[in-house]
């Protein structure tokens, strides 16, 4: 197997440090390595926008409240780390990465007392023309059972189902995985919130609850949405067979962005092509999102709904 080189340059931060990204690293007993006992957190940059960077840090603060774990520095500190990661690594278009792990001590399931957690940034670059020809194709989703834990609305490292259902999903054919619960509804994608569009021009999400994450894209579309007095927005759960009747469907995440899905499970959604609504949702939340970037205050994610205590599903 070739490994692909990163690109000369690049650079990481590790704990106060600012490395190059192929020397930079943690301890072996890293609970965030031994545990998944680690949070984090991808932000989109777009143009040299970072975008959505409240809303993504204020759910990192929910996350590490959540497993009572502490960000090393303040938050204006931790902001002053991203852009000069951003600077260093020359980064207009791609993605910004931020892991806290709890911290490395001697292997020991209970969680220990004393707090010495570790903080990484880094950086990657992204041609966004390979999102733009996704956005203009729509991609395929299959349907994956979802066998996560309890607390997906927490943002951990504990990928493993969410890497094994996107590998089925690939091996499929397909982009994404939605994973389906116990009552046959889909809760989220892999990686992604997942979304549909009725008939009837009525856009349908999964409601905030312990069992999926909330998308601090999925918390932007909402908002754009508002703002363009586009009101026929339900978050409940949707079947599958719904999923199948709808006539657009869509993912949302910091990387993408909204990103069509034109099949499911190889039937084609609606007439197979990508929807004006979903297409109009991406495009007011990325004008939204980009006002935010700018600096003008557009209430985006003030107190918005990834601050809100989400309820546990039993
Ligand atoms: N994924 N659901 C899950 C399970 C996710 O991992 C993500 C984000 C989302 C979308 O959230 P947001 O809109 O805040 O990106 C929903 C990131 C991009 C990742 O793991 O790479």
């Amino acid at each position: 197997m070739s490994r692909r080189k990163s690109p000369t340059g690049r650079v990481a931060y590790v704990d106060g440090r600012y490395l190059p990204h192929a020397a930079a690293s943690v301890h072996i007993e890293d609970r965030g390595l031994q545990f998944a006992d680690s949070v984090y957190e991808v932000c989109a940059v777009n143009g040299g926008l970072l975008m959505d960077e409240a809303g993504h840090l204020n759910r990192l603060e929910r996350s590490l409240h959540e497993l009572a774990m502490e960000l090393p520095m303040q938050r204006q500190a931790l902001k002053a780390v991203m852009r000069e990661t951003l600077r260093r690594n020359r980064l207009k278009d791609g993605l910004l990465y931020l892991q806290v792990t709890r911290g490395a001590y001697r292997r020991d399931h209970m969680i220990p007392d004393a707090k010495r957690p570790s903080l990484i940034v880094t950086a990657r670059a992204i041609d966004p023309q390979t999102y733009e020809k996704r956005r203009a194709e729509g991609i395929a989703v299959a349907t994956v059972p979802d066998i996560r834990w309890g607390r997906c609305d927490i943002k951990t490292t504990g990928l493993l189902p969410n890497v094994l259902a996107k590998t089925k999903a690939r091996q499929a054919g397909a982009y994404e995985a939605w994973l389906v619960d116990a009552k046959g509804c889909i809760t989220e994608g892999s990686s992604t919130n997942a979304w549909i569009v009725t008939k009837d021009d009525v856009l349908i999400t999964r409601d905030l609850a312990s069992n999926i994450l909330a998308g601090v894209t999925r918390a932007g579309v909402f908002a754009a949405l508002s703002r363009a007095g586009i009101n026929a927005v339900e978050e409940r759960a949707f079947t599958l067979a719904e999923a199948h009747a709808a006539r657009e469907a869509f993912i949302s995440s910091a990387s993408g962005g909204v990103l069509p899905v034109v099949r499911i499970d190889g039937r084609p959604v609606g007439d197979g092509k990508p929807g004006a609504t979903t297409l109009r949702s991406h495009s007011l939340y990325r004008e939204l999102a980009a006002e935010e970037a700018r600096g003008r205050p557009s209430g985006l994610h003030g107190e918005s709904a990834e601050k809100q205590p989400i309820k546990r599903r039993s």
